[in-house]
């Protein structure tokens, strides 16, 4: 039988001058934040969500799919939480290093075509004080010279280009090991 005045299942007031009474924020589990895994952002630019079916004989019959399922499995190792995104339009992703640059530990890239031409996702990223990382499915020096400069290179801690969908992972294993996570 519930007493009257004091609500269920909550504990009574801490006592004054108790050293968690005067607590702005309630936490439960007061070294949670030290636990908690922390955000990778895992963003593909233009016409990545083609992956595997557009030219195979260039990008691989590997899907979009695949490749966020190798960053889950690959991050997961490491603790990290990954948010994956991809789009076709500059803005959303420079939207996503905008929030990332607020909540991330780090950032995997493959700006595809952007690589080539956008100056504001290098403003972006040169505003992010965490490790980046570029990716390519494919070995871009190999490729057409227009592919040979990329502006996020500018910024990138590496580049990982012509190891097919597995260079995500091996970016998000670099990240592990600057961040001292194990494996
Ligand atoms: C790419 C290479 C870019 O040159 C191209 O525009 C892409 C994909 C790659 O992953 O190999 O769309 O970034």
């Amino acid at each position: 039988m519930r007493s009257a005045g004091k609500p269920a299942g909550l504990a009574p007031p801490l006592p004054k001058g108790h050293p968690r009474g005067d607590r702005r924020v309630f936490q439960p589990w007061p070294n949670e934040s030290r636990t908690m895994t922390k955000p990778v952002y895992v963003l593909n630019g233009p016409n990545l969500n083609l992956l595997g079916k557009r030219q195979p004989h260039i990008y691989g019959r590997d899907t979009l799919a695949d490749v966020e399922a190798a960053c889950r499995e690959t991050a997961a190792a490491f603790g990290f939480e990954v948010r994956f995104h991809q789009s076709n339009a500059e803005h959303e992703i420079i939207g996503w290093i905008h929030e990332a640059r607020e909540t991330a530990v780090g950032l995997v890239i493959n700006p595809a075509a952007f690589s080539h031409t956008s100056i504001a996702i290098l403003d972006a990223l040169n505003a992010c004080d965490f490790p980046v990382f570029e990716v390519h499915v494919t070995n871009v020096h190999r490729r057409e010279p227009f592919r040979h400069r990329s502006y996020v290179s500018l910024r990138a801690d590496g580049v990982i280009a012509g190891f097919g969908i597995e260079g995500y992972a091996l970016a998000l294993r670099r990240l592990g090991t600057l961040l001292g996570k194990d494996a």
